[in-house]
């Protein structure tokens, strides 16, 4: 348990001036009161566990069902101001990155602290681009799947079967080594991804070309058919780099804290990964974008946005890709995001769903429904249709999220395993189920349920 500093009441002339950084917290159960410090305008949930009733209790806890507000770590590399729609990686902002960086360099300044200078940058690249191939055994796992199987599926497997042909990287706590599952996490996720695509299609899987661009050399993989050299479109290969670098990190998200709750159990980094991707995959968080392109293939026409609205409003569905835990304001990526899919939709054509989603923003801006409880639009309202118009099918959408991500993830996990205040997490619960009762025989048993 963390030591409570005991310091000495705070007088009426402080607390008038405010000048001592605790929090006094009156239990009217037994009419003591505790101080408790504040540190970054935050007290430790475990200086509550003082309070008690009886010496004999456990103590007070605080309950956070969803973490709505608890802060489960220091971190110093993404920061989010949701109320005025800012993000900043390593204190860069997201419109710099998106405009003046590319996804390499952004993922080394995630990772590192600092934009890395060209030496830097071209040694990083190097050995980047030189873990871009994957185990041929991994193609015999890809061909066990179904035709149909779900791309971020085989995504999840494949990425945890890397951790049986990389025992070293158990070795978490050797800087080497977790460097070097660094530059084979970020090289082989896009060959994954793209194996899994072609895998779909039953196509036969185009290896990495070293010559290419890390998205450059992405597409390639997914589409290069006959052609000897697979040259891509410089604006299509610029939209994904930016895509990615949007994506890179967004600090305590779902998938992230799946990284550092199960790497926090010191498993190698392949598997947390595989979690972390796994926690992607849900409509709520990286499979919003497939939802959102659903959604609006199901509402069909702008004719029948407004009938659309109504049904959210009454509680039947969501207007995906809206609304955020963070932002109560415009994702400021929503914003870049925008942006790029005008240059997308002149090189590729505009995706007749184009109208549909800008409709929906419209209605959603103005309804006091969305306005009330601060809806905006999210990451994920308008990347499914980039994506779609580049000729990506729903299924790879939220596979795009999970190439990028994996930046901010390695980050993360290194950033909690070299934190000396983080240990195996392992949250409290509030117990409400049945007290001790006897073992009922069989035959004296009534069904619970019908
Ligand atoms: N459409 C309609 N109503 C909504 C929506 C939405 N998209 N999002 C939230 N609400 C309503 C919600 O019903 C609730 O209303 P009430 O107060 O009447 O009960 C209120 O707004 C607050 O919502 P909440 O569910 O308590 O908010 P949350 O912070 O728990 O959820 C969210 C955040 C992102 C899960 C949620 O907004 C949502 O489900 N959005 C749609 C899915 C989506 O676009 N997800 C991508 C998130 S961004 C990228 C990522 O994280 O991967």
């Amino acid at each position: 348990m963390n030591p409570v500093k005991q310091e000495p009441r705070a007088t009426s002339a402080e607390t008038q001036r405010g000048t001592r950084d605790t929090l006094s917290v009156t239990d009217n159960r037994t009419g003591k009161t505790y101080e408790l410090p504040i540190t970054h305008a935050t007290i430790r949930a475990l200086d509550l566990r003082q309070i008690k009733v009886d010496p004999k209790e456990f103590g007070m806890m605080s309950y956070d069902p969803a973490y709505g507000n608890t802060a489960c770590c220091t971190s110093k590399i993404a920061f989010i101001d949701g109320d005025a729609g800012i993000l900043r990686y390593r204190g860069y902002a997201i419109e710099d990155l998106a405009e003046k960086s590319t996804y390499l360099e952004t993922a080394y300044l995630i990772l590192y602290g600092e934009l890395p200078t060209a030496k830097q940058l071209e040694a990083w690249t190097y050995h980047v681009t030189h873990h871009t191939f994957i185990h041929e055994s991994i193609k015999k796992f890809l061909d066990g799947f179904h035709y149909d199987a779900h791309p971020m599926g085989m995504l999840i497997s494949t990425i945890a079967a890397l951790s049986t042909f990389y025992p070293d990287a158990k070795d978490i706590f050797n800087e080497e080594s977790r460097r070097k599952q660094t530059w084979r996490l970020i090289g082989k996720m896009p060959t994954l991804a793209a194996f899994a695509y072609r895998h779909t299609l039953g196509m036969p899987y185009s290896y990495p070309d070293n010559e290419l661009s890390y998205p450059g050399n992405f597409l390639n993989m997914l589409f290069k058919t006959t052609e000897l050299k697979y040259r891509p479109n410089p604006t299509l290969e610029r939209a994904l780099d930016v895509l990615f670098i949007l994506h890179a990190d967004h600090e305590q998200n779902c998938s992230t804290n799946a990284m550092r709750c199960v790497g926090s159990s010191h498993v190698d980094p392949f598997s947390a990964a595989a979690a972390a991707t796994a926690a992607l995959y849900g409509p709520l968080h990286g499979g919003a974008n497939e939802e959102v392109l659903r959604m609006l293939m199901e509402i069909g026409s702008v004719a029948h946005v407004p009938e659309f609205i109504k049904k959210v409003k009454k509680g039947e569905g969501k207007l995906m890709g809206f609304g955020h835990r963070v932002y109560k304001n415009y994702d400021p990526r929503a914003r870049i995001i925008k942006h790029i899919a005008d240059q997308v939709f002149e090189v590729m054509g505009k995706s007749p769903l184009l109208e549909i989603a800008l409709e929906c923003e419209r209605i959603a801006l103005e309804d006091e429904y969305f306005v009330s409880r601060k809806l905006y639009p999210n990451v994920d309202f308008y990347t499914g249709l980039i994506y779609q118009s580049m000729g990506f099918p729903m299924t790879m959408f939220p596979v795009l999220f999970a190439i990028p991500r994996t930046s901010g993830w390695i980050a993360q996990w290194e950033e909690m395993l070299l934190d000396p205040e983080q240990k195996i997490a392992r949250p409290r619960q509030v117990y409400l189920g049945s007290e001790k009762r006897a073992y009922q025989p069989i035959e004296q048993r009534k069904p619970a349920r019908p």
